[in-house]
């Protein structure tokens, strides 16, 4: 690497760091000292507790294993340590104070910014291309996106703002034809990607048609209003006994008021925006539209092949919209806007196939479990992903209004229970083609 390019990197990395920092803060700062401690949600930790544990990985990762330096704090490592206690437990832990918790993830920040300039940026896999500093800036924009949606639990009066999204600039509808045949998917060369994304593959796909966009509020309110919550033969089993034992009737915010319907967006009730996509949604209620549909959710794969796949060119895009990273104008990303955008909102990061909206607005459900691709290697540990592998979760791809561009990539993968939904999760519909019709 030449020392100009180590250069540019070292300021990347800074500047990244720091625009996380300030969005923790904005998340953290307008809340009052005992809202911060409290529990919002069994489902969530105490924003104080996610505040620390953003420290605490900076300075286990960064601070000790990276630079090599004596600990900041050496007391509170177990009280930070997401396997060791579940989110329901967090609240009853002898956690730092607010002010003590800023202070120390100050600390740790300092130490961090001082040695961004001395350490290499190679040799070590954790240092080539600063991966450790990127897993811990897409660490605190995980949790940044994670304390967005406790705020959305939060009861009491408004704290959080920001200005509409932008309204639809193309009419987006119907259906997209999916060739068949290979696609590369994953990546071996991007250099922030985590274990599972890597390495790049060649995967087969069938033929498919895909939505153009998501799935919106005006299409799940009829899904509702055609009795799609009353009628088990939507969906699958297990969905079914979920729907009847959590009491679901819609998705969670929403509120009956006479034909119409109002969800409640941090604070603030109004009525359902028609034209974007429905959000706070779990897998089985997406599952369930997507059967009374006609259709089921997309595999993971078919996700990607749509949002990557060129078929000008056979090769795989970084994103939708080419290789560039994400700018405003191709997503809703980056908590820069506080709800998903109408449909046709983004003309501008389509893919090659013209499918729409593919990153940002909602975090999509598909149908696919979360496993490791061939070659899969656990890195930097075996809990970064490899602990969840298995039947219990299912891919969501794409990031949500509130995912960062850090954390959002074509390859990025989410996974979550089926049974989800304080998340901003949506889906968009996936079929196979009925014979004949792909001539
Ligand atoms: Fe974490």
């Amino acid at each position: 690497m030449s020392s100009q390019h180590t250069e540019q990197l070292r300021s990347r990395l800074a500047a990244d760091l720091e625009r996380a920092r300030a969005r923790t803060a904005s998340l953290t700062d307008p809340v009052e000292d005992d809202d911060l401690v409290r529990p919002h949600s069994p489902l969530m930790s105490p924003l104080v507790w996610d505040l620390a544990h953003i420290g605490n990985q900076e300075e286990l990762w960064l601070v000790r294993d990276v630079g090599g330096r004596e600990p900041v704090r050496a007391d509170i490592d177990e009280l930070y340590d997401a396997f060791k206690h579940a989110r329901a437990d967090r609240p009853a832990l002898p956690l730092l104070p607010p002010a003590e918790a800023r202070r120390y993830v100050s600390q740790v920040r300092d130490k961090v910014l001082d040695l961004i300039d001395q350490v290499p940026l190679t040799g070590r896999p954790l240092l080539t291309d600063g991966f450790a500093f990127g897993m811990i800036v897409q660490h605190e924009q995980q949790h940044d996106e994670t304390m967005l949606a406790t705020h959305q639990l939060r009861r009491g009066a408004p704290v959080l703002d920001a200005p509409a999204p932008p309204s639809s600039q193309v009419e987006v509808s119907g259906e997209i034809a999916v060739p068949g045949g290979p696609f590369t998917m994953g990546t071996s060369t991007e250099p922030w990607a985590l274990d599972n994304e890597r390495p790049a593959h060649q995967v087969e796909v069938e033929p498919y048609f895909l939505d153009a966009a998501p799935v919106t509020n005006r299409q799940y309110a009829e899904f509702i209003a055609d009795g799609g919550y009353d009628q088990s033969r939507w969906w699958s089993e297990a969905g079914w006994r979920h729907r009847v034992d959590a009491g679901l009737e819609a998705p969670l915010h929403w509120r009956q008021d006479g034909d119409s319907w109002t969800a409640t967006t941090f604070g603030r009730t109004a009525p359902i925006v028609p034209d974007a996509p429905v959000v706070h949604v779990c897998f089985f209620e997406a599952e369930a539209y997507a059967r009374w549909a006609g259709k089921r959710l997309p595999t993971e794969p078919e996700w990607e092949k749509a949002a990557r796949f060129d078929p000008a060119t056979g090769r795989s895009r970084r994103y939708p919209w080419g290789d560039d990273d994400p700018q405003e104008q191709h997503a809703n990303l980056g908590q820069r806007h506080l709800i998903p955008a109408p449909v046709g909102a983004y003309p501008a990061g389509a893919s090659p196939l013209g499918v729409h909206q593919l990153i940002g607005d909602v975090w999509e459900w598909t149908s696919s479990e979360l496993t490791g691709y061939p070659g899969f290697r656990a890195f930097p540990y075996q809990e970064y992903s490899e602990v969840f592998f298995g039947p219990s979760y299912r891919v969501l791809r794409g990031g949500s209004f509130g995912t960062d561009r850090a954390a959002c990539r074509g390859t990025f993968r989410n996974w979550d229970y089926p049974i989800r939904r304080q998340i901003f999760s949506g889906f968009r519909c996936a079929r196979d083609p009925r014979p004949g019709e792909l001539g």
